[in-house]
Parts: structure tokens; sequence; C-alpha cells
């Protein structure tokens, strides 16, 4: 990519990755009937999930951004490593294949660039359930007769602990609270379509979520709410470029701490709709555009949902190495998650890292440079670089890129960008 062309026209938001993931886990939950999802991002995690149900069993069909799924005939409750090496996230089919058939067998994500990202939680919290788990050979085998209601408290936020603990109560006997629970949109996404399948659900959203067990769930249709990092990273897009970006169908309630924090950096966020701050799964169209003066450096940290979060952290680094004067980046969710640091020094960016702080010095210009891709959202920030910087950058790996942004090069040069994939 060449940077230096301010974006200018109008950018649809797909369904939420980290959304979609979860709701297609749910499926297994249901012992018969054909779940229709709609909206699914057409993303390579989402190949992969889905290769994974398949392997088990499940049918699929997929049509454009359509998935229909049945799991009545699931047999084969195995998550094999060759599939979770390449996308931790399938462990989300540990509670409901838990609570559906009683037994499961899945590999231990790992780590990944990002961190050890253990699991203990997930584990700890169907122990509690009254399942017998057992890790062996880098498996994690699980037996239970039947699921029971427990009251489960995380001693931290986990996203998918919290999903996997919902899906795996919903079928359990007796009503399991969770405590301490995490917060975000995509959890709100997943309990709705858990309910439109017959599960008894409250306080999704909160700290605190009971659910009361059913004895079966049938097949529900559900429609994928948008993707507020992809909108995020879009956001940054155009404020970087110094472009004048319409953002048709930006989760707004879902991006409180973003767009508060790009404001305050010097971004003009203008819904074109009135939005509600209650509803954080629906879209509203909002226009981005710079603010005259340049850009102000300030404190990051990264924090669980409503705080800003880490999955913006890499985009909003590149912006603050621009503006002027200093900013402090907390990341408090992940051990290392400042990959892109390195590669945004080559590139001219002052930054300092220790730890899981990152000083920043805003620069006047970055300079393009050959980079490489870390994981998903270091590359997304490595893009963005590209945009604002003089000259040509060439980023490798950009199949860490296309884990969670589907076209992304080509949606950025329908919006003026000069860039284009040369090989994947
Ligand atoms: C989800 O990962 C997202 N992935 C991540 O998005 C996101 O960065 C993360 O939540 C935080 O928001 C999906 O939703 C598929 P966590 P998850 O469990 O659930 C520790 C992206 O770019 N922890 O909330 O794996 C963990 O090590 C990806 O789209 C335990 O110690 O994250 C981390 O430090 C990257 N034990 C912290 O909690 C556990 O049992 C938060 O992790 C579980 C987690």
């Amino acid at each position: 990519m060449r940077g230096g062309r301010p974006l200018a026209g109008e950018v649809t938001i797909d369904g939420a990755k980290n959304a979609a993931l979860p709701l297609i886990a749910a499926t297994l939950l249901a012992a018969k009937g054909v779940c229709r999802l709609e909206n699914v991002p057409a993303l390579r995690d989402i190949s992969t999930i889905t290769r994974l149900l398949s392997g088990m069993g499940a049918e699929i069909e997929q049509r454009e951004n359509v998935l229909e799924i049945s799991t009545a005939a699931v047999s084969d409750c195995q998550a094999p490593y060759e599939l979770v090496k390449t996308m931790r996230a399938s462990i989300l089919v540990l509670g409901p294949l838990m609570a559906r058939f009683g037994e499961a067998r899945v590999s231990l994500p790992g780590g990944c660039a990002i961190g050890a990202r253990p699991v203990n939680l997930h584990i700890r919290g169907l122990e509690q359930m009254g399942a017998e788990i057992k890790v062996e050979h880098g498996y994690i085998i699980g037996r239970a007769e039947r699921l029971k209601g427990a009251d489960i408290s995380f001693d931290l936020t986990t996203v998918t602990g919290t999903e996997n603990l919902m899906m795996a109560a919903v079928l359990a006997e007796g009503t399991t609270t969770l405590r301490n629970a995490a917060r975000e949109p995509e959890i709100v996404d997943l309990a709705v379509f858990l309910r439109k399948m017959g599960a008894r659900i409250e306080g999704e959203g909160s700290h605190t979520i009971t659910i009361e067990g059913v004895r079966k769930l049938s097949a529900a249709a559900h429609r994928v709410m948008p993707d507020r990092i992809e909108a995020g990273t879009f956001m940054v897009a155009a404020g970087i470029s110094r472009g004048d970006v319409v953002i048709r169908n930006a989760p707004l309630a879902a991006l409180g701490a973003v767009v508060a924090k790009l404001q305050e950096i010097g971004l003009n966020i203008e819904p074109l709709a009135p939005w509600s701050e209650d509803e954080v799964l629906s879209g509203t169209p909002v226009r981005i555009r710079r603010r005259a003066g340049g850009l102000r450096g300030l404190d990051v940290k990264t924090m669980p949902f409503p705080g800003f979060p880490t999955d913006m952290q890499a985009q909003v680094m590149v912006l603050l190495a621009l503006a002027e004067g200093s900013s402090v980046i907390s990341e408090t969710v992940f051990e290392n998650r400042f990959m892109h640091v390195f590669e945004l020094q080559r590139m001219g960016a002052d930054i300092e890292v220790e730890g899981r702080t990152a000083v920043v010095r805003g620069v006047p210009t970055l300079s393009g440079a050959p980079v490489m891709a870390s994981d998903l959202r270091a590359s997304a920030g490595l893009v963005l670089a590209g945009l604002a910087a003089e000259g040509e950058t060439v980023m490798s790996r950009v199949y860490h890129l296309d884990r969670g942004y589907a076209g992304f090069e080509k949606k950025l040069a329908a919006l003026g960008a000069d860039i284009e994939r040369v090989k994947n």
C-alpha cells in the first residue's frame, strides 16, 4: 500500500467474528431442527469452526453470509488438535458438547502470539457443574451424567469462559449463576440466540448472569450483530488518513469507550441517525472526520467491556504515534500484545515498551517499509500505519488479517486507499 490518500465514501461493517463463533458453537445444543444464522462474516475462523462441527457430524449449508446448521446427527464429540491449533476459539464447543452429550474431547487451545491464554476458568466452572475433567496428552476430556447448576465466580473476567459456561448451563439440572461474568456485547448476542432456542437466561451484559436449565433446546434463527472492532478499525482509518467516511452500521452502543477516546484524540464522530445506549447489538450510520488541528496524545488503558477493548489497542496506538505529545498505553488484558510496536518502530514511530506498558511519543510522519504481521489486530494496525505513511508499505503474513477482516483491502480501496493484495 502507498499512504497519503484521505479515505472518502461509505462502508458497511460485516457481522462480528466474536459473536458468530459462539453462535455457531451454540447450534450444538439443538437436538433437532435447522439453525439459521444470517450476517455471518466470510472469515477463515468461521470456516475453521464450521469444519470442526462438520467433522462431528453436523450438516452445514453455507450460502453467502447465511449458515444453516443441523446438529441432530452429531455423534463424534471431538475437537482435534489439527483444527484447534489454528483457532483457539474452538474451545467454545466444550460447553455445548458437555451440555448436550455429557462428553467431550477437545484439544487444549494452547497459547498464541499475544499470550498463554489458559482455559483453567472454563474447566473449573465445568467441574463445579459436576463434570469430570481430565487433561492428558494435550486434550481436555470431559464426562458428565447431566451437568448440575452451580454458583460460579470468575476471579477474572473471561469472554469465552463466560460464553462456554452459559452454554453448558442452559441444559443443566437446576440454576447456574455466573458472577463477575464478562459483559461484552457478543455475550448479549449469544444470550438472545439461546433464549430463542428456549433457554432461560437473565442478566447477560451485566456482571451476574442467571441460567435456569431446561431439558432440551430447539433450533432457531438469528442475525449476527455488527463487528464493533471492524467498525472501530474503520473509524481510525478515516481519522488517520484525514478522510471523511460514513460507516453505515456502526454498533455505537458497543463502542462507547472507543468513540469517547477517538473523539478526545481529535476525531469527529457524528451519528447520522438516532441511536440508544441500551441497543448494544444494533448498527447506526455514523460520519467520521478528523477535527481541524492535530491529534492529541493521551493515555489508554485496555479493560474488559465496557472499558476500552484490547482488540482496538494496536489500532489506537498507530493513531497516537502521529499525535502531538506523549501517550501511555497500558495493555491490562494480555501479557504480550505489543508485537506491532517493533514493526511500527521500523516505520519511524517513537514507542518504548516496558512490560505491559508502551510509551508513544508522537512523530510528524511515518515512513513506508516492509513489515510483518504477527497477529490479527497487529496486522490491522500495520495496514492503518501504511495508509498514513509516506511511501510504500508491504505487509507479509497477510493471513493474520484474513482471520478477522473479510476483504479488508477491497473495502479500503473502495474508499480510495492505494492498496492491493499482491499474494496471500
Ligand atoms: C476473547 O478471547 C476474544 N476472542 C478476543 O479476541 C479478545 O481479545 C478477548 O476475548 C478479550 O476481549 C473471542 O471472543 C473468540 P478472555 P478470550 O478469556 O475469551 C485470561 C480477536 O482479536 N484467562 O476474555 O480467549 C486470559 O489469559 C481476539 O478477535 C485465564 O487466565 O479472552 C486473558 O489474559 C483476540 N484463564 C484474560 O483472561 C481462563 O480460563 C482475558 O481473556 C480464561 C482467560
